[in-house]
């Protein structure tokens, strides 16, 4: 039997939930640009489940090791044999993550996800593991505005809960040139009240950014010298270099 490759362990071996490979690679390329990765970039990804996406941000990294410092931030609640009719965050998943997350995490999802980190290859190209909130301004503080590069949002796509993250993370990024992205996006929805694209729309309205739909049900948004929209390659382009 043939080695899987990074990637397809990401796919293959981890459950999950992730649309994104097409943002992360773009995000990856950008940041590793010379003229902006003064220093090492820095990467949140809020919500990471068992770890899907994040492998496929770790396997990039590493490959082109690329100047990205990786923080995941995930509350990662206990996991119950069986959910039903309760109202933990995990009422949700399907029985055969369920099954996954109990084996490779003996009950706890953030074991689960660490295990699949360790199993993957990936566990050295994370940087910090912040078990919490996002919304918990213990975490929150630790970030200084201006100091993001890349956000990926993954979290519970709940409308209010969407519009404080935004409210807390949006002045992490660096104003100078930095990108928000996000899983799940719905843009048939964006006029739907109390959706998650509703919250987000109405937030980057107010804050006079543009959002971009780059489908799979991602979103972008840029701040400073970025430019957010799909190309064929879907690569997203410092706004000086498209000049050219
Ligand atoms: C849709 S899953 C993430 C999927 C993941 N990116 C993947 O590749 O499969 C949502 C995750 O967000 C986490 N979450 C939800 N609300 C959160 C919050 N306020 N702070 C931190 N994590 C949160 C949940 O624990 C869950 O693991």
């Amino acid at each position: 039997m043939r080695n899987l490759s990074h990637a397809e362990r990401c796919f293959q071996d981890i459950p999950g939930t992730f649309h994104g490979p097409h943002v992360y690679t773009a995000a990856v390329s950008m940041f590793s640009q010379q003229d902006l990765a003064k220093g090492r970039a820095l990467f949140l990804e809020l919500g990471a489940y068992m770890g899907q996406s994040t492998c496929f941000m770790a396997r990039l990294i590493k490959r082109r090791r690329a100047p990205i410092e990786l923080h995941v931030i995930d509350f990662w609640a206990p996991l119950l044999e069986n959910d039903a009719g309760a109202s933990t965050s995990f009422a949700w998943i399907p029985s055969n993550h369920r099954a996954s997350a109990l084996a490779a995490g003996k009950g706890e999802m953030s074991m689960a996800w660490a295990h699949n980190m360790i199993t993957s290859g990936s566990w050295d190209a994370i940087s910090r593991v912040v078990h919490g909130s996002d919304t918990d301004m213990n975490i929150v503080s630790r970030y200084s505005d201006d100091s993001v590069s890349f956000i990926y949002l993954d979290t519970s796509h709940g409308y209010w809960q969407t519009k404080r993250e935004l409210q807390l993370w949006w002045p992490k990024l660096k104003a100078s040139g930095s990108l928000l992205c996000g899983d799940d996006y719905d843009a048939a929805k964006r006029d739907t009240p109390r959706s998650y694209a509703a919250a987000l729309h109405a937030f980057f309205e107010e804050h006079g950014a543009r959002l971009f739909d780059w489908g799979g049900n991602q979103f972008c948004v840029a701040k400073g010298n970025i430019d957010a929209r799909p190309t064929g390659s879907h690569a997203p382009r410092l706004r000086a270099q498209q000049r050219r």
